[in-house]
């Protein structure tokens, strides 16, 4: 199972983006975390970030010419205001699992709503780097239930 994990803008900052609510972790250890449990999990991942909407876009439409099996998505701030973002999850047939590190729904009011979310399978917030392994769990039993949750 080929999966794509993307992250949006500014988390190449992660690490020493406001730690107190982001964590510790760079981004570069958290996909090394991911990469171990992807692993164990037979699972074939590839790592994607960029602080551009047109480079996010651009990856996600080549998840679907890659054929990959699912998308593992923290679209950053783009996840308030980018129908962008949400028009080229719907473009193509991969199911995608929103993530966010933080409890975006305990947090400011513009951080509440997530315009991608309905173009996605799901969404996981507040659980920390941990999100995008039980993002890839979840995509995982999805596809083994062929679609059915
Ligand atoms: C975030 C939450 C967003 O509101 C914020 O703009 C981010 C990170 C998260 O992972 O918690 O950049 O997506």
């Amino acid at each position: 199972m080929k999966i794509v994990i993307i992250n949006g803008p500014n988390l190449n900052f992660l690490g020493t983006r406001e730690p107190e609510i982001y964590g510790t972790q760079t981004l570069e250890e958290i996909e090394s975390k991911i990469q171990k449990y992807a692993e164990t999990q037979e699972v074939d991942c590839s790592f994607f970030q960029s602080n551009s909407e047109g480079e996010l876009i651009d990856r996600i439409q080549q998840a679907h010419l890659d054929k990959v099996d699912g998308i593992v998505l923290n679209p950053a701030a783009y996840t308030h205001y980018s129908y962008a973002i949400h028009d080229a999850v719907k473009s193509i047939m991969i199911p995608t699992v929103e993530v966010h590190l933080s409890a975006i729904h305990a947090r400011e009011s513009f951080r509440k709503e997530s315009v991608i979310a309905s173009a996605c399978i799901g969404q996981i917030s507040g659980f920390g780097a941990t999100g995008y392994l039980l993002a890839i769990q979840a995509l995982k039993e999805v596809r083994n239930k062929g679609g059915e949750r």
